[in-house]
């Protein structure tokens, strides 16, 4: 091959460095075309804080003593109304039932508020069930979607009071099908403190339409990009973060979306969330798209989101027999 002519070869390497540069310039504009919110160093004002404190409620129902003497691996935490129920009956069959795991020990608390209405005969059926299964602590907020936010720091509060002896935490919705083994499995060699993983969203903005269900005004977020947050539908961590998360609390300001609120906590806390995925082939081990039931992918995945409870029992019965056929030893 006769040697490239030094003009060609000088504008080739041009071109190139042009090109990388441009490169550059995008993934910078990527990573920071945005304003995240700058530290807060100062208290919030009592009335604003009082509004997610978990000291200006009351427990009507809870479970002091559920770690004591004991020292559970994992602490499923799950948010529900108390109309519920039934979710609750389907996640007792399923991925919460205890003594899934042998020689894991894994405890569950279902976290309700009050309902708009007050309903002196489901409160007694919830008290009953409260009796029955001893996993459902109640406070005194209104249960509503936009008071997630103060749902969500009583679960912080509560496991970092009655639960310290865990050593790890997840929050997970209802609607989610929870694959135990995987997620046991993928903690073991995981760090033991400031550790919180999930499905990462690293590009969240505000919602500026007060058309829309997200919407946040410029008062209530001024910046408009959101700090590194965990989808909501499940994530998991050390269980230090929990008393930390709580604390962080009193120096951001409450918004209710209550998982872009817990990326906003992380960021005060110098906490970087950690994507959880595999390589070859990628997967978000915290599925959030929808994906439909089959015992080969679900094996793969530490949650996928939006099922309900009938689908959840349904695919269960499928799931554990393959779980059995492989045997727990050889997944552990
Ligand atoms: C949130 O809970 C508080 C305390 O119970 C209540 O006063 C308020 O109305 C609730 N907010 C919404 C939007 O439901």
């Amino acid at each position: 091959m006769p040697p490239m002519p030094k003009s060609l070869r000088f504008r080739l390497l041009k071109c190139l460095v042009l090109a990388a540069l441009i490169a550059l310039a995008l993934y910078f504009y990527e990573k920071h075309g945005g304003t995240l919110p700058g530290k807060p160093s100062r208290l919030l004002p009592a009335e604003l804080y009082k509004q997610i404190s978990p000291s200006s409620y009351t427990y009507l129902l809870n479970q002091p003593d559920l770690c004591h003497n004991r020292k559970p691996f994992l602490m499923l935490m799950i948010p529900v109304t108390l109309q519920d129920s039934e979710s609750r009956t389907a996640i007792r069959k399923t991925w919460g039932q205890e003594n899934l795991l042998q020689n894991v020990d894994i405890a569950r608390v279902f976290f309700v508020g009050e309902p708009r209405d007050h309903d002196p005969e489901l409160q007694e059926d919830l008290q009953k069930e409260s009796l029955a299964y001893r996993d459902i602590v109640q406070m005194s907020f209104r249960d509503t979607y936009q008071n997630l936010t103060i749902k969500t720091m009583m679960m912080m509060n509560w496991v970092s009071i009655f639960c310290r002896s865990t050593q790890y935490v997840m929050k997970i919705d209802s609607d989610i099908f929870l694959n135990v083994p995987y997620l046991v499995d993928y903690l073991q060699n995981k760090p033991k403190h400031n550790y919180i993983t999930g499905s990462v969203i690293s590009d969240g903005r505000p919602r500026r339409n007060p058309k829309s269900k997200w919407y946040l005004s410029a008062e209530m977020y001024p910046e408009n990009l959101f700090p590194p947050y965990l989808s909501g539908a499940g994530y998991v961590f050390s269980v230090d973060l929990a008393k930390k998360i709580s604390m962080a609390s009193k120096f951001v300001r409450p918004i209710s979306m209550e998982d872009v609120y817990i990326g906003m906590c992380l960021h005060f806390l110098h906490v970087q969330p950690e994507f959880a995925w595999t390589w070859l082939p990628y997967r978000n081990l915290f599925e959030i798209r929808h994906l439909d039931y089959n015992r080969c992918t679900f094996s793969k995945r530490i949650i996928v989101t939006g099922f309900s409870s009938m689908d959840l029992m349904n695919m269960w019965a499928d799931f554990q027999d393959g779980l059995h056929q492989l045997s727990y030893t050889v997944m552990l």
